[in-house]
């Protein structure tokens, strides 16, 4: 969503003239676009905004967007006074404000609209990968999570202009479609008719559009997998075999304390019924490790639900408590060397589920999109059906979409392929 995000603020720039530069010296405008669901990032940003602060023009309107904008508010202006804005994640439409005044100062964090999706000018040429943002905020309040607070209430974008930003992007561009929301599959707009849509109803009409070769969607809640949208996996070739769908914990007295009400039966119920639907689907997760009470066989837990799902390419985290969050003043929080050393036994045993998982794909042919060449300029770069990076030793091709790549070796991280003569 942030990747998003800065592309919608760089075409906004773009369309008033203003071209990027990688020197922060050179900058008229400098924007950081921030992320709050852990405390690193938050840290980081401060420290970021330090060094730009030294290194800019003393002219340059330098500001903050996005989630960490909306947690901080008026107090990043008190911590870096040089700043000239601070915008949340829902009010970065506002940006020209402070293009045509600069001498004011500008914070709106604001919450309740997604006027900023039809408000920015639209891009003109799109990525071969387009994110199309359709719904915005959650309204599931895990206990450790900051969204709910800095992206607010789920909000969903209508159907039509779902739809018109989709083909857009095909007309100018794009070839896989990935529909973006905090909690996506939750989708729902009802048109004034009383018409209601779901995300399956937007993978049925994307699907028609012929530029458009693949489509997925992320992030997933588990029990919001609804029978229309599994079935999409069975009736739409274009929907890609692979999915995002967070477990977060293999423990249930965990899974109780994060508010995510959810059985383990309940959760492999869902991953059967998807895989009934697409035999070859495949699987990836979010965790957290050393939540407020997590026991050692609560981690075990995750480790052997980890082992059963046999999960592809999962990004796995320490529990970080967050302001607000019900979790921060839990009894019994983990040791930060605890949550250090599950973190590596989890990662260790993804990664070797992952390269068991690549290592299999070797002899097979899949069809791959060509996302363009590597960063020597003497190779190309595929992504398979499962998301899985592809490296074809072979000069890049400018008119390659999907081409059959037959895969060659594997390790943990990508894969090696050519192009298949079959
Ligand atoms: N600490 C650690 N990880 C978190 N996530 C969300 N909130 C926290 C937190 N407080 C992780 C979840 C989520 C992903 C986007 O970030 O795993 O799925
Ligand atoms: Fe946060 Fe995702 Fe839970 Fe929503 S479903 S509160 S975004 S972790």
């Amino acid at each position: 969503m942030n990747v998003y995000d800065g592309w919608r603020i760089a075409a906004m720039l773009d369309a008033r003239g203003l071209a990027a530069t990688d020197k922060i010296s050179d900058a008229d405008i400098i924007i950081l676009n921030t992320c709050a669901v852990r405390e690193k990032a938050t840290n980081k940003v401060f420290s970021e905004l330090g060094r730009v602060r030294d290194e800019k023009k003393s002219d340059a309107l330098f500001g903050i967007v996005g989630c960490v904008a909306r947690e901080v508010g008026a107090g990043a202006f008190r911590r870096i006074p040089e700043l000239n804005f601070v915008l949340g994640p829902q009010s970065y439409h506002r940006l020209p404000d402070i293009l045509d005044n600069p001498d004011a100062r500008l914070l709106n964090i604001d919450l309740g609209g997604l006027e900023k999706f039809d408000e920015l000018p639209q891009m003109t040429s799109s990525p071969v990968v387009s994110y199309i943002p359709i719904q915005e905020g959650c309204n599931h309040c895990c206990t450790y999570c900051i969204v709910p607070y800095t992206r607010g209430r789920e909000l969903s974008r209508s159907f039509d202009d779902v739809m018109r930003d989709t083909i857009a992007a095909a007309k100018t561009g794009a070839v896989e479609i990935c529909f973006l929301g905090q909690n996506v599959n939750g989708y729902k707009y009802t048109d004034e008719n009383g018409r209601e849509f779901r995300l399956s109803d937007l993978i049925r009409e994307t699907a028609k559009i012929p530029e458009i070769k693949r489509i997925r969607f992320t992030s997933s809640y588990p029990t919001e997998m609804t029978d229309d949208l599994i079935q999409m996996f069975s009736i739409e070739p274009k929907l890609l075999p692979f999915l995002n769908m967070p477990i977060q914990s293999g423990a249930p007295d965990v899974l109780k304390r994060m508010n995510r009400p959810y059985s383990l039966d309940g959760y492999m119920d869902i991953i059967n019924k998807l895989r009934l639907a697409r035999p070859d689907i495949q699987i990836s997760s979010d965790f957290i490790v050393g939540f407020p009470g997590e026991s050692d066989s609560d981690f075990e837990q995750t480790l052997e639900i980890a082992n059963r799902v046999r999960y592809i390419n999962s990004y796995s985290f320490k529990y970080s408590p967050r302001p607000r969050t019900a979790a921060a003043i839990m009894p019994n929080q983990i040791p930060e060397n605890i949550k250090k050393e599950r973190l590596a036994i989890l990662d260790a045993r993804l990664g070797e589920i992952q390269r068991e998982f690549n290592e299999g794909c070797v002899g097979r042919t899949m069809p791959c999109l060509y996302e363009g060449p590597d960063k020597t300029g003497k190779y190309m770069i595929f992504r398979t059906p499962y998301m899985q990076q592809c490296i074809v030793k072979d000069s890049p091709r400018a008119d390659y979409k999907i081409l059959n790549i037959k895969i060659t070796a594997a390790n943990k991280a990508s894969l090696r392929g050519e192009i298949s003569q079959d």
